[in-house]
């Protein structure tokens, strides 16, 4: 029992980085969240690669470290969503580890299913100082991914593979910067047939570079996603440097020709660079991509956001632009079955961590730090209790419940007490009332310790 050497030194550390004390700058005077973009506040995230399972998006990023000067990323981390407003953590599904030969650099890659299992491409620096691409293999998309080959699946000194499995079954996969390369992958999915074919990079088919922008042939730099929608496949990808924008172009082929059809996303915000990912569920279509915009964002603390976007009736993308509204709820969350603590339309202050109990729960819990539930249906009788998951090696504190946003109505309160230790965990009740209808839930923490008041679970109403 009792908090690790690990957990007390990352407790400590928590406690003075700077970043954490800005989040609350997010809120206005009136403490209102305002903002479900960016979609992960509990850490800097960038490079986004969903897909579609089983009716959830499982969305894949890469990491920045808090408080990076520079590229500082070390593992993927997984997030998943049936609403596309509130999303689960699922921490951290691969590190630079799980690839003996790669030095650093955990960068943009991509996840596709195949054969019952998961494949996951990604780039990686060797220990020779070359990028290479590196594939990973797991039965379950929620990891644990492991190297598939004990080496690179290919070594070109380019990053950022992309991967689609075309209506003939065969699979591609796509990458580079500053050229751009395709490879027929095989059956296995992880050997690649056949020597991997450089895309002629022209102007008609990638645009010109934009005026200011570092020297290129094209407006292409990195990034690429490719999908094919209505018999046209698209190619995405960041253009231009930097700051990047997202352009892109479409080809009867999964190879081409490409033609190329303009901007889709401007240059916009404090990151530099900027990664697309596209994706349909539940009837919509949904733009991905990462910016600065949590407090303390810039160009090596990124965060991934979402925006809801229609096609043309031509097939062409509109422009998109960035908002920190993103995109709207599907559907609604029910209170009455167990929900994580970890799933979170917006949060402020806060950490996860690898509970002892299974899975993910919410850490470094301190006073006024909240997480916001998007569009949880208590229903016309509404409910009675809430049931809390806690832990806390220290005094704990309250959970304050409240309506439509952090100083909204208060319609309950539960009081967590020290349980013993941070693996310890308890199931407090408290009564609740007023909570009816469709709402956005706000669980708001209070408490006077100084360190983390408690850990956080699960949560449930009856
Ligand atoms: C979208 O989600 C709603 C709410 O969960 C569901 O009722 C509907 O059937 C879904 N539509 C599609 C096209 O998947």
């Amino acid at each position: 029992m009792g908090i690790s050497p690990v957990q007390v030194m990352l407790r400590f550390i928590a406690g003075f980085l700077p970043a954490l004390l800005f989040f609350g700058a997010i809120m206005d005077l009136a403490g209102t969240a305002k903002a479900d973009n960016p979609v992960i506040q509990t850490l800097y995230s960038a490079d986004p690669a969903p897909l579609v399972l089983n009716n959830r998006v499982y969305l894949f990023t890469g990491h920045d470290e808090d408080g990076s000067k520079t590229f500082n990323m070390r593992d993927w981390r997984l997030y998943s969503s049936a609403d596309m407003a509130n999303w689960q953590d699922h921490g951290v599904i691969m590190n630079l580890a799980t690839f003996s030969w790669a030095s650093e650099r955990a960068w943009a890659g991509q996840v596709i299913p195949r054969n019952g299992k998961f494949y996951y491409y990604v780039p990686v620096q060797q220990k020779n100082g070359a990028m290479a691409i590196g594939v990973a293999v797991s039965d379950s998309v929620t990891g644990p991914y492991r190297d598939a080959l004990g080496k690179p699946l290919v070594a070109n000194n380019e990053i950022d593979p992309t991967v689609y499995i075309d209506d003939n079954g065969q699979a591609y996969l796509y990458w580079g910067n500053p050229n751009l390369w395709y490879a027929k992958l095989n059956q296995d999915m992880v050997s690649i047939s056949g020597s991997p074919v450089q895309v002629a990079l022209t102007t008609a088919g990638f645009g010109g570079r934009r005026s200011g922008a570092n020297a290129r042939a094209t407006s292409f730099e990195e990034g690429p996603w490719i999908y094919k929608r209505n018999n046209l496949w698209y190619l995405v990808y960041a253009a231009n440097c930097c700051s990047e924008d997202i352009r892109y172009s479409t080809g009867p082929s999964i190879t081409g020709p490409w033609t190329y059809r303009g901007v889709i996303m401007a240059t916009a915000g404090a990151s530099f660079t900027n990664h697309p990912a596209v994706l349909d569920f539940n009837g919509s279509s949904y733009f991905f991509y990462h910016n600065g915009a949590l407090p303390g964002g810039g160009g090596y603390t990124r965060s991934v956001a979402v925006e809801k976007f229609n096609y043309n009736s031509d097939g062409t993308i509109p422009t998109i632009a960035t908002t920190t509204s993103g995109s709207p709820m599907i559907g609604t969350l029910s209170p009455y079955v167990r929900q994580e603590a970890e799933t979170i339309a917006f949060s402020s202050g806060l950490k996860t961590e690898t509970c002892s109990e299974g899975g993910m729960a919410v850490s470094f819990i301190n006073n006024n730090d909240y997480i916001k539930v998007k569009g949880v249906a208590f229903g016309t009788t509404g409910a009675k209790s809430l049931s809390a998951r806690v832990a806390s090696a220290g005094s704990g504190g309250k959970i304050e419940v409240r309506l439509g946003s952090t100083t909204g109505t208060l319609v309950g309160t539960c009081t967590v007490a020290g349980t013993g230790s941070w693996t310890t965990w308890a199931t407090v009740t408290c009564p609740i009332s007023g909570a009816k209808g469709t709402q956005d839930l706000f669980f708001r923490f209070t408490g006077s310790g100084s360190d983390t008041l408690f850990t956080f679970n699960w949560w449930m109403f009856e």
